[in-house]
């Protein structure tokens, strides 16, 4: 923010009262007011190309770009609004999308998420592709708008949408309605900006004066409003007492619940924060002893995330220079940024808080999820996590994740667990019992693969089934070992492969094991093996993309773009998944 206003076209007056009415805003507030601007420049900036008439139901194709499915609920609640509206709406999968399409859409609304560190969905990646090449179609008869959907803790924020946003434009399409970027809790302004941007293209000839209630789902809340109180039935460590790292085993009891999950599911649950940093957030900010604002910091806020905007906030609130000085230089920024937490920001430049200035600061304390490790075919009302509990220190302070220690150290065997079902169609063993699979999930992405075992085993499919594991140490770190044998014995697995890092001189991981049994990978492959990621994102889950594309060169003497092409188009046949995070 006040990187922006370094550069600003309002008055010395009008700035003040910007930094008054957002410095002074709760999140929530300011959330509502990005969506509120970006829909009003929406409906009162003349467009470059006139709304459509009347007569005939004018088309808009809503294209999104998901990954855990929020882009994809919301397309589905902006084209019923739209429909409503007289639009001939269809709602289009980035997955299933070519450019040329785009050509002939007249008027589009792209609904698209940012993952990894600011990649796109990896369903999205080969359209994205051919709308960035060199012979991407022009679109000069194309009236677009982007809602892009992210997480304001990453550094690029909204990065997916943003370049759809600038290369719509730079292939002659007209924008319809200003971008909006939306960070976690989207909800309300991405509803108030659908709401004017299909008045913005509406095809009634009064646009102001028509009804229009955008018939909003609110996906994410509707999965939120399921939560339910499960009991924590057991709790158990799986490493040993001797690993440097702790992975809990949790087995949830939804009896009473009518919740129901599929294998490659997650649950949900929104974390409680650790009480000390609570302590330790509220007397930096003077205002210890406050007991509802402990509550509200500890249940509602999230008190950890730092992000560019809070310092430009917290800037503009104390007036400190030295923070102000970072909004307008990226590099010092970025080392700011680093490593450090919202405390961080408060210790920098200790200042006394009102209670409603600490909350403005705070954006909603966001929901953490976590792969369901069973299958309910197998273990009915229960549903079981594999937990990895987080802990680092830096700038002399140790850190502890908020969720996982929340369940790893306050939460035990009989407390609860406020959780809900996050489905993830796009992570399903395959509708043939009889197709072969091949996991990859080293660490805790190994969770979902027990819940296809348990699945396979409890339905009797007969598909053979291979899992790549990896970990630390064979003796401290083999999560779920005996399971795994036990399943190779009757023969529900056929194969594993597995990957201990540390003990040997040389790192060893699922990637190398992959190149190993690369001449039976690509077998599989070809046999019809539906293939799965679960797990890390930075560096597993890309490492182990390249490695499979350098299996498939290697096997089938294509080159590197023929190898891309062949994966693809296992892709496209839904047989590539990836849940990665
Ligand atoms: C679809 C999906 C499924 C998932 N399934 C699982 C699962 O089955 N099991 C599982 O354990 N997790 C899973 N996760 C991840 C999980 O949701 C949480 O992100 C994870 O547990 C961390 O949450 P936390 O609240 O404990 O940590 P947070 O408080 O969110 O802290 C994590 C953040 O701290 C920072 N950080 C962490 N370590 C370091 C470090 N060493 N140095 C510097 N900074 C660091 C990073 O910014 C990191 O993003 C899944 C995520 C998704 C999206
Ligand atoms: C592992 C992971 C990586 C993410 N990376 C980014 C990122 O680099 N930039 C960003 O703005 N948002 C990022 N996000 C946030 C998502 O874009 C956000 O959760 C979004 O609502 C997901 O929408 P979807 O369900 O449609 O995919 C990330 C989320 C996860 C879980």
């Amino acid at each position: 923010m006040s990187n922006a206003l370094a550069t600003t076209p309002f008055a010395e007056d009008q700035l003040d009262q910007i930094r008054r009415l957002v410095s002074g805003a709760t999140a929530e507030q300011r959330q509502w007011l990005s969506g509120y601007i970006a829909g009003f420049q929406a409906a009162t900036e003349a467009p470059a190309v006139p709304s459509a008439p009347p007569a005939a139901k004018a088309p808009l194709t809503i294209l999104y770009g998901t990954e855990s499915g929020n882009a994809e609920a919301l397309a589905a609640a902006a084209r019923k609004s739209a429909t409503r509206l007289g639009f001939a709406a269809k709602v289009v999968d980035m997955a299933d999308a070519s450019p040329d399409q785009l050509a002939k859409a007249e008027n589009l609304v792209v609904i698209a998420s940012t993952w990894g560190e600011g990649d796109p969905p990896q369903r999205a990646e080969a359209f994205l592709a051919a709308l960035n090449a060199d012979n991407a179609p022009r679109l000069p008869d194309l009236r677009f708008a982007v809602l892009a959907l992210g997480d304001r803790a990453y550094a690029r924020f909204c990065e997916t949408g943003k370049q759809i946003d600038t290369r719509l434009a730079a292939l002659g399409a007209t924008r319809a309605a200003a971008r909006i970027d939306c960070d976690l809790d989207y909800q309300k302004p991405a509803a108030a900006w659908i709401d004017a941007t299909l008045r913005e293209i509406a095809p009634v000839q009064d646009a102001g004066a028509a009804v229009i209630h955008v018939d909003f789902v609110r996906p994410q809340a509707e999965d939120r409003a399921r939560v339910f109180e499960a009991e924590i039935t057991a709790q158990i460590n799986l490493n040993s007492s001797r690993s440097d790292v702790e992975t809990y085993h949790v087995e949830l009891s939804l009896a009473g619940s009518g919740l129901r999950y599929e294998p490659g599911d997650s649950l949900g649950f929104v974390p409680r924060n650790d009480p000390a940093l609570v302590e330790d957030v509220l007397r930096v900010a003077g205002l210890s002893g406050d007991a509802s604002l402990h509550e509200a910091l500890s249940e509602r806020f999230d008190i950890t995330t730092l992000t560019r905007n809070q310092i430009a906030d917290y800037a503009a609130l104390t007036g400190d220079a030295g923070l102000r000085a970072l909004s307008g230089d990226e590099a010092r920024m970025a080392e700011f940024l680093s490593d450090r937490q919202f405390v961080d920001l408060l210790e920098a430049v200790p200042t006394e808080l009102k209670a409603e200035q600490l909350t403005g600061l705070l954006r909603p304390l966001p929901p953490r999820l976590y792969s369901v490790a069973s299958s309910q075919a197998a273990v009915g009302d229960e549903a079981h996590l594999l937990i990895g509990a987080v802990r680092w220190s830096s700038h002399g302070r140790a850190r502890h994740g908020v969720a996982s220690i929340d369940v790893a150290e306050r939460r035990g065997v009989d407390a609860t667990l406020p959780v809900y079902v996050k489905p993830n169609p796009h992570f399903r063993l395959p509708a043939d019992p009889a197709a072969p699979i091949i996991m990859i999930g080293p660490g805790t992405g190994v969770a979902p693969f027990r819940a296809f075992l348990q699945h396979r085993e409890a339905t009797g499919a007969r598909g053979r089934s291979w899992l790549f594991f990896g970990a630390r140490r064979f003796t401290h770190d083999f999560l779920y070992q005996l399971e795994w044998q036990d399943w190779l014995e009757s023969g529900v697995l056929s194969r594993i492969d597995l990957a201990f890092s540390r003990d040997q001189r040389a790192k060893i991981y699922v990637q190398d094991r992959l190149w190993e049994a690369r001449r039976d990978v690509f077998t599989w492959l070809e046999d019809g093996a539906h293939l799965y990621i679960c797990g890390d994102a930075k560096a597993m889950a890309k490492d182990v993309h390249a490695m499979l594309l350098r299996i498939i060169a290697d096997q089938s003497g294509k080159d590197e773009d023929g190898a891309t092409a062949y994966l693809r188009d296992v892709q496209r046949a839904g047989r590539y998944l990836r849940d990665v995070y």
